[in-house]
């Protein structure tokens, strides 16, 4: 399928492994998302939800399966994993953690241009500029300045 076609899987991930040590935590994964599609995953505590994403995003690295994401590479993670395929999983997905994980010591503003100015190399001007808008979008434009600790949890 060609990465233009609409109908071709906007993530295709096929047997994820994970273990950590003895414990077996992902036994062969398989999932497919279309673009608009959402969806769940249920299970109880500790039954690998957690590590199902954070393998797909590169917090942890898988012992194997395959993952393709938007067109990007085909990466076999049962095979030697180059630094530009890891690099292309991660680059276009992103996690929003279950706690905030955000820098106590940044302000709202500099919490959000810090991905953006040290991963990806954007000047400030342009980050900052790009956050105002984002930060306006989700009406949190008067919380700029505002440090986490100051913020409710929603
Ligand atoms: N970094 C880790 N080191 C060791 N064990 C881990 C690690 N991360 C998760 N686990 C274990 O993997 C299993 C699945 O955890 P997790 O993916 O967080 O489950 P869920 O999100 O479904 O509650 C649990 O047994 C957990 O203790
Ligand atoms: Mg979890």
């Amino acid at each position: 399928m060609s990465p233009t076609d609409p109908t071709a899987p906007l993530l295709a991930v096929s047997g994820l492994e994970k273990s950590f040590g003895s414990n077996r935590v992902l036994a062969g994964v398989d999932l497919e998302v279309r673009r608009g599609d959402v969806l769940v995953l249920i299970g109880p505590s500790g039954s690998g939800k957690t590590t199902v994403l954070r393998c797909l995003n590169g917090l942890e690295t898988p012992d194997a399966g395959v993952v393709a994401f938007d067109g990007g590479p085909r990466v076999d993670f049962a095979q030697k994993v180059s630094k530009a395929d890891r690099t292309a999983l991660r680059d276009r997905s992103a996690m929003v953690f279950q706690h905030h994980n955000l820098f106590p010591h940044l302000t709202v503003l500099q919490n959000v241009i810090e991905g953006p100015v040290q991963a990806h190399g954007v000047p400030k001007a342009e980050a900052v500029a790009r956050a105002e808008r984002l930060l306006a979008r989700v009406g949190l434009a008067e919380k700029r300045d505002a440090y986490p600790s100051e913020l409710s949890g929603g």
